[in-house]
């Protein structure tokens, strides 16, 4: 095995084996309904109650409905690829530790990176959201935060001036940090609690929403194009989907937990593909019923969910939906900050991080002083950072990730074609490609802007690689191969 160039590559057997041994400083102790529950946590919430409306007012008009279902089969796509390398490759890491076992070293780093604007910029991304449904909340019991410590600096506010920073952003990633500090099992119970109080607040507007739709806010369902692409007809429905696509993410985190999990080879591909369909049927129905309740030009409000039952007229019905809101995307920022601090805990056995990413608390066995510091910089950021900018960079960097893992399994299944897979994607190479197609196509849909930035953040990344992760990285101590 060629290890003095960039490719150097982690046997996967390697990779088992030494996630079985990290086994022992982690707790086992998930089971198929906790980890389906862990993708439901990270998957319903912002993209669903706060991204759907501008979405569908700004791009695709009632035509989203489409976009979701454009999404949900590129993510069907890459959810099968997952599937495969998460009970193949069961530890903690996700796609970072597959692209380590497949393409190696550098590409594992670059995608390492990649995997911070999905996890920690996607937990800020969603504090942020749940900051607008917290002070919608609170000023209908008549409790009025000031407009200058809710939104991020700059955002003009009514009555003149601009914001200073988002304090409700920031009080809820400490909190929840604090708790994810405490214990996995604690977090893991409340997270289902959670999980169940989204559920029912999503199906219940679908179903009590469903007898109010007026059918004519669906005419035309794909509204001619304007002459800017992007903007309505089939291009909006592209545009639609790449925004929307942030409601996707977070099925992927079900991955990071396999070192918790009591039986990866089996819960993994149950928990992935379970909260992937679950979750695609919902959103389905809720934008069904959502442009059919409000005419699409009207939803781009910070709470189009909640607007959308204003017109149902149940009072109590509004203050459930917004409190379900608020629990939805507690659960998915929960989860992606415990995701961030399992992927850099894997990335510091290998030595590409320092070693404190590491370190376990000794009675609370979880990586503590990571959870804080990744607690820190994501609150620093959700207090900064406009929602809109935060959200299409995770969602460009959460679909070139996803590109990767299509990529692996092909790879993959040349060169360690022998190992035993206990779930296989069906139809390989057609299943990986058609994910990697349909990632292209929805990146493509997005600004360039958030291209660039993309780029920029990459570049940083390699900078950081050659001046630590190299130098470093265990792999190649082992190998003699550390510069
Ligand atoms: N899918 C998650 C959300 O919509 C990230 O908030």
């Amino acid at each position: 095995m060629d290890t003095s160039g960039l490719m150097a590559r982690k046997p996967v057997a390697d990779i088992v084996a030494s996630g079985e041994a990290e086994g022992h400083s982690l707790a086992r102790s998930m089971g198929p309904l906790s980890i389906t529950a862990i993708g439901i946590g990270a998957i319903i919430g912002a993209g669903i109650f706060v991204l759907t409306g501008t979405a569908a007012a700004q791009y695709a008009g009632p035509g989203i409905m489409l976009s979701f279902v454009l999404g949900g089969i590129a993510c069907a796509f890459v959810g099968l690829c997952y599937s495969e390398m998460a009970a193949l490759i069961p530890v903690a890491g996700s796609s970072y530790t597959y692209t380590y076992a497949t393409l190696g070293e550098f590409f594992a780093w670059l995608i390492g990176w990649d995997l911070i604007l999905e996890y920690a910029m996607g937990a800020a991304t969603v504090a942020v959201g749940w900051s607008g449904y917290v002070v919608s909340i609170l000023k209908d019991l008549g409790i009025h935060i000031p407009a200058q410590l809710a939104h991020a600096p700059g955002t003009p506010i009514e009555g003149g001036g601009t914001a200073l920073f988002n304090l409700p952003a920031v009080l809820i990633v400490a909190a929840l940090t604090l708790l994810l500090v405490r214990g996995t099992k604690e977090s893991s119970r409340f997270n289902n609690v959670m999980v169940v109080v989204k559920l029912a607040v999503v199906v219940s507007f679908i179903v009590i929403g469903w007898g109010y739709v007026k059918s004519a806010n669906w005419s035309p369902l794909i509204p001619e194009n304007d002459g800017t692409f992007g903007h309505y007809g089939y291009s909006g429905i592209l545009r639609g989907a790449g925004v929307v696509f942030f409601a996707f993410i977070g099925f992927d985190a079900v991955a990071t937990a396999a070192q918790e999990a009591k039986r990866p080879q089996k819960d993994l591909p149950i928990g992935i593909l379970g909260s992937l369909i679950i979750c695609t049927v919902l959103y389905v129905l809720v934008a069904a019923v959502l442009t059919g309740l409000v005419p699409y030009k009207e939803l781009n409000v910070p709470d189009p969910i909640a607007m959308g039952v204003d017109v149902i007229g149940l009072g109590w019905f509004g203050a459930v939906i917004k409190l379900g809101a608020i629990t939805g995307l507690t659960t998915v920022i929960l989860v992606l900050l415990y995701g961030q601090s399992r992927i850099f805990y894997t990335m510091a056995t290998d030595g590409l991080l320092p070693r404190l990413f590491a370190q376990v608390h000794p009675t609370y066995q979880t990586p503590y002083r990571s959870q804080m510091l990744i607690g820190a910089c994501v609150a620093l950021v959700a207090a900064l950072v406009p929602i809109n900018v935060l959200g299409e960079m995770v969602s460009i960097g959460t679909l070139a990730a996803f590109c990767l893992v299509c990529g692996a399994v092909i790879y993959l299944r040349r060169t360690d074609a022998g190992l035993k897979r206990p779930f296989r994607a069906p139809a390989v190479p057609v299943v990986p490609i058609l994910g990697i197609l349909f990632c292209l196509a929805l990146m493509a849909g997005l600004p360039l802007d958030t291209w660039l930035r993309l780029v920029i953040w990459m570049a940083i990344g390699l900078v950081v690689y050659f001046a630590y992760g190299r130098r470093h990285s265990v792999l190649r101590r082992k190998t003699g191969t550390a510069t």
